[in-house]
């Protein structure tokens, strides 16, 4: 079996360089992910390649001068891993290879979970509706009880383009927006339970901030996730405050901040670890999706999340968000 041969079954992008990033084999994927021939690709230099290639030439020499396994390194939406090449006990080269970031496919694979779930449901609903229709034709029927039928079947046919969407991260539209009025406006969704729980709340707005560009719809949605949480939080609490920062960020700079604070029962470490994962829960009723949805905005503006909690203390949850957006456009695209 040759090398080759090796190379062309695995799953992701492979290249094999000399000890200082001087390609020497390369398999299909690879070809596919700089879009080259192989035989163009012959004695380039990697880091030429791809955009950030600088960075992984010190951990490219590092695994070769030291001849160690360097695991795991983040470029863009990308992995990469380098292992130094032995071929008969001699060290030959480094052996690099591309993985897309977990993360990112996590997001985009439940996207495909949800699509196929709503799709798997919708076939069905369409019979059903159907033969409601043709129910209709006879010549006796319940108009009312059949018209109730269709009725709830249309409602849950756009509750599955709702959730569809309302995960589908990857087509933000961004407008500037007044972030105070997004911020008053998911508060002001949960003002009768604010007011049963007799929940203060304190406002704490840097008026001179700027609008900046944001998908407002998701934004408000992840505005609304972080309330709901904190509110959530605070129900076995005597003390119920619930404060909403805004300013602009003094690390990195050029963003600014949105930080929501409770006094709620708080998490521990194993809790806040796992905070964003979808699917983790810890309440009865809880889908585990609020923070994921948080998360995935906030990804998706390029922006940052900070969480920092305490047992039996209270918990905030601070977004970074960009002024600018990084392609220097301040509305569409990504
Ligand atoms: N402000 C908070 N205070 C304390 N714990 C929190 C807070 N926000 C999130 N958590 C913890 O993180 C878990 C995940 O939160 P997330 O919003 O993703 O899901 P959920 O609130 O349980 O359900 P869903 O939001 O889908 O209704 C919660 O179950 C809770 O344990
Ligand atoms: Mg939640």
């Amino acid at each position: 079996m040759k090398a080759e041969d090796l190379l062309f079954s695995h799953p992701f992008p492979v290249v094999v360089t000399d000890g200082e990033g001087k390609i020497k084999l390369v398999n299909q994927k690879f070809e596919a992910l700089v879009n080259r021939s192989q035989k163009y690709l012959k004695g380039k230099y990697l880091f030429s390649l791809l955009e950030g290639g600088e960075k992984l030439k010190k951990h490219l020499l590092e695994a070769y001068n030291k001849s160690i396994d360097v695991l795991g390194v983040r470029l863009g939406d990308r992995y990469f891993s380098f292992s130094p090449l032995y071929v008969s006990n001699n060290l030959k080269g480094v052996v690099v290879v591309v993985e897309p970031a977990g993360e990112l496919s996590f997001g985009e694979d439940i996207l495909l979970l949800l699509k196929g779930l709503s799709h798997e449901i919708r076939n069905p609903l369409g019979g059903i509706k159907g033969a409601a229709k043709l129910f209709k034709e006879l010549s006796s029927y319940d108009e009312e009880l059949v018209n109730v039928m269709i009725e709830e079947i249309e409602r849950i046919e756009r509750l599955l383009n709702d959730v569809v969407r309302s995960f589908d991260f990857s087509s933000l539209s961004f407008k500037k927006e007044n972030i105070h009025r997004l911020i008053q406006q998911a508060v002001e969704l949960f003002s009768s339970r604010i007011s049963e729980m007799d929940i203060e709340i304190l406002y704490r707005f840097d008026p001179s901030l700027p609008e900046i560009p944001v998908d407002a719809d998701r934004l408000l949605q992840a505005l609304i996730n972080l309330i709901k949480n904190a509110i959530e939080a605070m129900e076995e609490c005597p003390r119920r405050i619930l404060k909403l920062e805004t300013g602009y960020a003094i690390h990195p700079s050029g963003f600014i901040f949105i930080k929501v604070s409770d006094t709620g029962k708080g998490m521990d470490s194993e809790e806040l670890k796992n905070f964003s994962l979808p699917f983790f829960t810890t309440k009865e009723k809880g889908l585990g999706l609020g923070s994921f949805i948080v998360r995935e905005v906030v990804k998706g503006h390029g922006g940052e999340l900070k969480v920092e909690s305490r047992k039996g203390e209270g918990t905030s949850v601070t977004l970074l968000l960009p002024m600018k957006r990084e392609d220097g456009k301040d509305s569409c695209g990504r």
